[in-house]
């Protein structure tokens, strides 16, 4: 099979549904924030505190080009999408699921995560912004939305692997 880019907002769900997906059909997965953690020896706090985001993002578009084109299943980080470069890199794929989840879902997920440099406590007004300025950008980018708010993982996995049957 070709590979399956999973994207979406921080707190989609990326990363579990990914793991899931891969085990449902037997391949391996990837995710590139834990790639970009592993090739940098530090969190993506320290990246973005150290390095800058312009940094990160250039991160991130190598190592989503270094993914296995094939018999793999991909966890891309929120921003992803922000970079044309990898809209468009995306848009030539025939896998890309996007993850929908209303904001106010992912602000409950998130409470008291502050993993994200992006979604710091107080930020609800930016974290709604950028929301809304990508919700076009991963829609651009994908073949199918699942709208995984109220559903369980197993259920969203069923979802996928049935959408991407046709
Ligand atoms: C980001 C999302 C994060 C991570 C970084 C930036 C973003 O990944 O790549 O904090 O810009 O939306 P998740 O979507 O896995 O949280």
């Amino acid at each position: 099979m070709e590979t399956m880019y999973l994207i979406g907002f921080m707190g989609a769900g990326k990363t579990s549904i990914s793991q899931e997906l891969a085990q449902r059909l037997s391949v391996p997965v990837y995710d590139t924030d834990k790639e970009i953690v592993k090739s940098r020896g530090k969190s993506i706090n320290e990246i973005f505190a150290t390095d800058g985001e312009a940094k990160f993002r250039e991160l991130e578009s190598e190592i989503l080009r270094a993914m296995p084109p094939e018999n793999a299943i991909v966890a891309t980080g929120g921003g992803i999408v922000g970079v044309e470069k990898n809209r468009l890199f995306l848009s030539d794929k025939g896998n890309v699921v996007f993850l929908y989840t209303e904001l106010n879902e992912i602000i409950k997920r998130l409470e008291g995560d502050d993993s994200r440099p992006l979604l710091r406590k107080g930020n609800l007004d930016a974290a709604k912004k950028l929301f809304r300025s990508r919700l076009p950008l991963y829609r651009e980018a994908a073949d199918i939305e699942i709208d995984t708010s109220g559903k369980s993982i197993p259920a969203i996995v069923d979802e996928i692997v049935e959408r991407m049957k046709n």
